[in-house]
């Protein structure tokens, strides 16, 4: 039983380093001509309405892309992701954001003509949503599958060039060894492909495990992203969120250290937390 619904956290701290750096590694893909692929795992229900129970119970979108509307001064890559979620608004004057864009949206409006894109959603409720929201999109598949099986459906793909993103809920025991598996069996079947692993920061440091199956598995140029919103024994449930990225676009590592200080002052203006950028296994 799937019980873990993006829609009661739609926007907030995780989501918006995750849909940041997402924007930023497509928009590497589509800085050179040929066609690329993307397939998204764990896609979620593709857009939310930051006004109906669910995100109105919790209101995460506060403390996450809520920090950052009105900001100003935005570096670069940041204002490009605030750029798409105010075009994702019926109203993009908005005051504040009233729907939020998951990663299947956000991908979509940066795909080119020739460009493709896999989308898998198991929840029942969820996989209608996205089915429904690209309807008739010949640029997208969307499958009532399984994310990690998928991986050995579409990898490698025929573009040969292209990024997979593994964004599970890590809502069963066992996952966080699934997720692992999942990005290594992506690296063996696609080992020049871009891929991205999304994790949560919880007190009890459950991402140690994953970065060494990682090590030990031999994947080779594994950059680490991490950013804390409170201090990492906080029992308060999730204190920060990290990607593992593979193959990533040449000098990302330096272009992270330059904004995720500025992200994190947003993200945390309490001063608690951090942000690091390290290369879990180098080149
Ligand atoms: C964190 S959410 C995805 C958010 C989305 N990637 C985004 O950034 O907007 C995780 C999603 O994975 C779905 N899910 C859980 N297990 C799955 C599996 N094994 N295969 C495919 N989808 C799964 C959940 O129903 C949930 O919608």
């Amino acid at each position: 039983m799937l019980s873990y619904r993006h829609a009661f956290h739609a926007g907030n701290f995780a989501d918006v380093l995750k849909h940041t750096i997402l924007i930023r590694l497509i928009g590497s893909l589509a800085g050179k001509e040929a066609p690329f692929f993307y397939l998204d795992t764990h896609a979620g229900a593709g857009l939310y309405d930051l006004e109906d129970t669910r995100a109105s119970r919790l209101r995460e979108w506060r403390e996450g892309v809520g920090r950052l509307w009105d900001a100003s001064a935005v570096p670069a890559p940041l204002s490009g992701y605030l750029r798409l979620v105010r075009e994702a608004q019926t109203d993009p004057a908005a005051s504040r954001p009233r729907r939020y864009p998951g990663s299947p949206w956000l991908v979509r409006r940066l795909l080119r003509p020739g460009d493709r894109m896999v989308l898998c959603e198991l929840h029942p409720a969820d996989h209608p949503a996205l089915r429904e929201r690209f309807a008739g999109d010949r640029q997208v598949a969307v499958h009532h599958r399984d994310g990690y099986e998928a991986l050995r459906a579409f990898l490698p793909p025929a573009e040969r060039r292209g990024l997979v993103l593994l964004d599970p809920a890590y809502e069963f025991p066992g996952e966080w060894e699934r997720a692992a598996e999942g990005l290594v069996t992506a690296w063996r079947r696609w080992p020049t492909g871009g891929l991205a692993l999304w994790y949560p920061l919880l007190a009890h440091g459950a991402e140690a495990r994953l970065h060494r199956s990682v090590e030990e598995a031999g994947l080779r140029k594994v950059l680490r992203v991490e950013l804390r919103v409170r201090p990492a024994d906080s029992p308060a449930g999730m204190n920060g969120s990290g990607l593992l990225l593979v193959n990533p676009p040449w000098r990302l590592d330096e272009e992270l250290a330059q904004w995720l200080p500025w992200l994190r002052r947003q993200l945390a203006p309490q001063g608690q937390g951090g942000e690091s950028v390290d290369w879990l296994v180098p080149e």
